[in-house]
């Protein structure tokens, strides 16, 4: 795959900071030559709760990193850990309860509906979980809808060449209802890197698709990062779609607990099951409902998390 000749004009500059940001980085941490800061967006102490007092449920707890331009980042961590979450919200998808989401040198979680809309409609690509696809309009009609949106013009050489490489030449005409799981997906991917955005986020891009079309969908993932300097953060649970990231970070009950260099499928997938043995465990330490029901309901008051003894056997396990 090439993509030398649609290189961003204003990310070619950048390139050999991207290989290297340690070498030109300034006191602040900018690229001397352009003033731009090395990430494409950055999240401060960003806190997201869903629901108030006891209900609350707190997907992010203070979460603070940045992604590198040109970069292709993956987040793993378990089911409900926060990666959605966090998605959604660098993305101005979802607002945040606290801290600070910088894009572009904009602060995200100051803009109103409309600088929103704008920051989505021309910053942002979004591949989600559930592609998102429009039912009425047909596969084209998809991938384009960025530019339609934004009125902006189809440059028809890369229209072919998305469309090319994620195999959709002969499902253009067809409505997301007459496609496959990956067909579909493959759409929401042309469609999330047609208007060349600041930043692509993608939410398990290839959960739906089989290991052949997965490896070409992260192949022209990566390829656009290292050819076109395109930014790419991706949820994934799978290991060797994390190897072929430049970085993975790992979430844990809303946290950061690692943060990996040039990620190997192994390494990746050892961090995570000791991630899950460790919840195993403390799982098996935490009274279950019965319990605490019990605990209740017999008014010793004194059964706290940590400190209650099981009493069936079968609710242990
Ligand atoms: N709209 C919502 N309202 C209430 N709680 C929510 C909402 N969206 C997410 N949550 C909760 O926030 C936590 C983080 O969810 P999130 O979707 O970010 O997890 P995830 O890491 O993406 O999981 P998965 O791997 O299953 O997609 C979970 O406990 C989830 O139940
Ligand atoms: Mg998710």
């Amino acid at each position: 795959m090439n993509f030398r000749h649609h290189q961003h004009p204003h990310d070619t500059n950048d390139f050999n900071a991207i290989v290297n940001p340690g070498n030109v980085a300034g006191a602040n941490g900018a690229d001397p030559r352009t003033h731009r800061p090395p990430f494409a967006v950055e999240a401060m102490d960003l806190v997201k709760d869903y629901g108030s007092g006891e209900n609350a449920v707190h997907a992010l707890r203070g979460v603070n990193v940045g992604f590198e331009r040109g970069r292709f980042t993956a987040i793993m961590g378990p089911s409900g850990s926060g990666k959605s979450t966090l998605m959604h919200t660098l993305a101005g998808l979802d607002s945040a309860s606290g801290g600070h989401i910088m894009l572009d040198g904009e602060d995200v979680t100051t803009m109103n509906d409309n600088q929103l809309t704008m920051l989505r409609r021309h910053k942002i690509g979004f591949i989600f979980q559930s592609f998102n696809l429009l039912p009425m309009f047909t596969a084209k009609q998809n991938i384009l809808m960025p530019l339609t949106l934004a009125g902006g013009k189809v440059d028809r050489r890369w229209f072919d060449q998305l469309v090319g490489t994620l195999g959709l030449g002969d499902r253009l005409g067809h409505r997301p209802n007459e496609l496959s799981g990956g067909q579909q997906q493959r759409v929401a991917i042309a469609r999330a890197l047609i208007a060349r955005p600041q930043v692509v986020f993608a939410d398990e891009p290839t959960g739906n698709l089989d290991s052949v079309a997965s490896a070409e969908v992260l192949g022209f993932l990566r390829d656009s990062v290292r050819e076109l300097g395109q930014t790419v953060v991706m949820v994934t649970h799978d290991a060797v779609a994390a190897s072929y990231a430049d970085r993975a970070i790992v979430f844990a009950d809303g946290r950061i607990v690692s943060d990996v260099r040039e990620p190997k499928a192994e390494q990746m997938s050892g961090l995570l099951m000791e991630l899950s043995e460790r919840a195993a465990r403390q799982a098996r330490r935490m009274p279950s409902m019965d319990q605490l029901i019990g605990a209740d309901a017999t008014a010793t008051g004194t059964a706290t998390a940590g400190t209650a003894k099981p009493q069936h056997a079968k609710s242990t396990r």
